[in-house]
């Protein structure tokens, strides 16, 4: 090979390199600019995620033991998580308060479960179904809100008369119009047969009773209903009835004013039995029917309302007969400790019951 042939070759080789240099530069910027192009595009994706991120599930889990009015505790606050992202406008606080148990009974009455403001098994049910959106419950659809109301007298009126633990005294009334809609006649014994109102109570309540009376019957008792519920306008006629005889102070040691009664709740009776002639009498108390019941009583739900020696709390004269339901978690600790459902219920919510 000749020099000048060499140097020709070494040319075209260096034009090659050269070129081929070029180009592969041309190639990295281009592929660096497809990398900016990329990096651009995650930069807006990531613009993207930072302004409009997907909202996230939150992973709520349904209690599985029963929760009522005062409990406190996570379980309690899963439960309003859920209540929340239905619609109902409750803090997430952990505290079983009057809003939770108002957007419990509203769910009840609207499911027709047992109405209480309890949260129990079939109410997880029924939340499970609402949050997977196999049912629809539209919210206050079942009780409207309403928030206790203080009256120009100091009186509270109540904005939920449906809750077993509603608070019914003489400074804590019912709404005049409030009739409770699951009323029904208990299938336990009467001294009388005419279907009249008075053999009424509410359906959690009047099932409890006939537990109650199932087991007084098996052990050989002789009880009888006498008188449950009682409508705004007869206790008023009842009241008046009473004052015209007795005064109205004295009157109103046994008899409530209208409104005032725990009759209207549909959640008391008056029982009684034939060794005080179904009378509704303090000797009640110390037949064996009434020492039965004074026993047992907690055990289905009910309390005996007006305890002797609690007259100063209660404002009514001892009544052995006037039994109360109010759930059976209550019902034990108010009958074990020997206390009122004013005691009761100032203990787990000292705020909401602080009127008394
Ligand atoms: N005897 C009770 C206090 C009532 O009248 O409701
Ligand atoms: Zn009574």
């Amino acid at each position: 090979m000749t020099n000048n042939k060499i140097i020709h070759i070494l040319i075209i080789g260096s034009i090659l390199v050269s070129l081929t240099a070029c180009n592969l530069l041309t190639n990295s910027d281009d592929a660096a600019l497809q990398i900016n192009e990329n990096n651009q595009e995650q930069v807006t994706d990531n613009e993207e995620t930072e302004t409009t991120p997907e909202p996230e599930e939150e992973v709520i889990t349904l209690p599985t033991e029963e929760l009522q009015k005062g409990d406190q505790s996570d379980e309690v606050k899963e439960l309003q998580k859920a209540l929340a992202q239905i619609g109902y406008p409750v803090e997430l606080s952990g505290i079983y308060d009057s809003k939770t148990v108002w957007a419990v009974t509203d769910i009840q009455l609207q499911e027709e479960l047992t109405v209480t403001g309890i949260y129990g098994q079939d109410m997880k049910l029924v939340l499970e179904k609402i949050l997977a959106e196999e049912i629809k419950i539209t919210v206050g659809k079942g009780l409207p809100y309403q928030a206790d109301k203080v009256l120009d007298d100091d009186t509270v009126l109540l904005g939920n008369p449906y809750e077993a633990l509603a608070l019914v005294n003489k400074q804590h009334a019912l709404p005049e119009d409030y009739i409770p809609s699951d009323l029904v006649i208990p299938d336990v014994r009467f001294p009388f047969v005419e279907d009249v109102p008075k053999k009424q109570m509410r359906k959690v309540a009047a099932e409890a009773l006939e537990k109650l009376f199932a087991d007084a019957d098996a052990e050989g008792l002789d009880l009888f209903a006498q008188s449950g519920y009682r409508s705004y306008a007869r206790q008023d006629v009842l009241f008046a009835s009473y004052v015209s005889v007795n005064g109205e102070e004295e009157a109103n040691n046994f008899s409530a004013k209208p409104g005032e009664s725990e009759h209207q709740t549909g959640l008391s009776i008056d029982v009684t039995s034939p060794h005080v002639n179904y009378e509704l009498v303090i000797e009640f108390g110390d037949t064996e029917e009434g020492k039965w019941l004074k026993k047992h009583a907690a055990k289905y739900g009910f309390i005996i309302r007006y305890p002797e020696g609690k007259e100063d709390i209660t404002e009514y004269q001892y009544e052995p007969w006037h039994i109360r339901y109010v759930g059976v978690k209550a019902a034990t600790e108010i009958m074990n400790r020997g206390i009122t459902l004013e005691e009761y219920l100032a203990e787990i919510l000292p705020e909401q019951t602080s009127q008394n």
